[in-house]
């Protein structure tokens, strides 16, 4: 029988690799994804061969992540508790897509990841499985077995001869793709802490970024960017430039204390430079081409699908009717913004678009010809009608 196991190449899934075969006599495929993380695939499937693999795929889906994951959460402006900009959870949902289509493929009867029982992946890697294929055997080897820390697993790997490099000490958790970097645990475990500099693998620390600032312009077309500057971009080499600008200025560095699905607070420093500057530009243009109500409704979708991808909920029917409310959204959203950054900021400078709403000669507080002033007085009139109804019931309440 044979099980398709997420391989990071890491300690825990090399042990568990070897652990699925010792306890269930599983065949285990290897399967690693490469969403963007810097990696050697050619020693990570050397690794996994030698850890006891009987097959090794590195499925590239990077322009799928961009395509069908990042920009649609993007153009939905999807966050998770006001700050979060969500980069692991949108990566799990792919992920398991990846496993489920090669564990279809090999006749295998089940999935294994390295998740531990505390945190939000599991959740996610499963729920998704269930939603893709819901006759696969889940299996999540940091439930069930006895090892409890890095120790353990370092232990487990010597006795069963698992190769392990020089094991220097690692202090935080980590998760890497195209879109960010997060980092949890060690002292950020106190809440009280600063976070350590050395914390940062992909931004200058803010303070000691460049002095001189630096303007990026930015085209987006329906919500989705395809330039920087003159020059067009696909979607995957276009984060990867505004990461490395973006890092550069120390832009995108979120340290927050957030709310787990399972329940507890965990508190987690990410580096999302590329990402922060999206935002913000996709936020400043959609500020000049959508009107009052779109934005105000927007925000909540905003919230909305922030939960679903954190939650797991990706491959739902709500969450695919919001893209199509948010694909419609995106129709005016094309244009150029001017985003200025410096020392950790990233502000939008400009925008334009040749839909824009914004009218100069409706907004001037010159002299104009378009907008008649002795309109306002009715409008507000009916506009405060409640209020006055209000007051004029409170003062008669005030009389003896
Ligand atoms: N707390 C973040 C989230 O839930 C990041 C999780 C990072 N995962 C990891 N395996 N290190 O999305
Ligand atoms: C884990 O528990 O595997 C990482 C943290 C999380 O999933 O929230």
């Amino acid at each position: 029988k044979k099980v398709v196991l997420a391989y990071s190449g890491g300690l825990d899934t090399s042990v568990i690799l070897k652990w699925l075969e010792n306890t269930y006599g599983y065949e285990v495929i290897a399967v690693c994804v490469n969403v963007g993380q810097k990696e050697d695939f050619s020693i990570l499937k050397k690794k996994a061969l030698e850890s006891g693999a009987s097959k090794v795929y590195v499925v590239n889906v990077q322009d799928e992540f961009v395509k069908d994951y990042i920009f649609p959460t993007l153009k939905a402006g999807g966050i998770y508790e006001n700050d979060y900009l969500l980069g692991t959870c949108f990566a799990r949902p792919l992920i398991s897509k990846v496993l489920v289509d090669i564990a279809e493929e090999e006749g295998a009867v089940a999935i294994a990841h390295g998740a531990t029982g505390k945190g939000n992946d599991q959740v996610r890697f499963e729920t998704s499985v269930k939603a893709l294929n819901p006759t696969l055997k889940l299996i999540a080897p940091w439930r069930i077995w006895d090892l409890k820390s890095r120790e353990d697993c370092i232990e487990y790997a010597v006795e069963h001869k698992i190769p392990i490099e020089a094991t220097k000490e690692k202090i935080y958790s980590r998760d890497e793709n195209l879109w960010h970097i997060s980092h949890e645990g060690g002292e950020l475990e106190d809440p009280w802490n600063e976070h350590s500099k050395e914390v940062y693998l992909w931004c200058n620390a803010p303070e000691e970024a460049p002095d001189q600032s630096e303007t990026v312009e930015i085209t987006f077309e329906k919500g989705i960017p395809v330039k920087i500057g003159s020059k067009d971009y696909d979607g995957v080499e276009l984060i990867k430039t505004l990461n490395k600008i973006g890092g550069k200025h120390g832009v995108g560095i979120l340290d927050m204390v957030e709310n787990r699905l399972v329940g507890m607070k965990s508190r987690g420093v990410y580096e999302t430079p590329g990402g922060t500057i999206l935002y913000e530009a996709h936020k400043a243009l959609e500020k000049l081409t959508l009107d009052k109500a779109m934005i105000s409704y927007k925000n909540d979708i905003a919230k909305k699908y922030g939960e679903l991808l954190y939650d797991g909920l990706w491959f739902t029917p709500l969450k695919q009717s919001l893209d199509s409310f948010v694909d419609c959204s995106q129709e005016a959203v094309s244009g150029t913004v001017k985003m200025k950054l410096y020392k950790g900021s990233v502000k939008a400078l400009g925008t334009k678009s040749k839909n824009s709403l914004y009218r100069e000669d409706f907004a001037t507080f010159g002299a104009d010809e378009v907008y008649n002033q002795k309109d306002a007085e009715g409008f507000i009139n009916l506009h405060a009608l409640p209020l006055t109804i209000q007051g004029l019931k409170n003062m008669e309440k005030k009389q003896p």
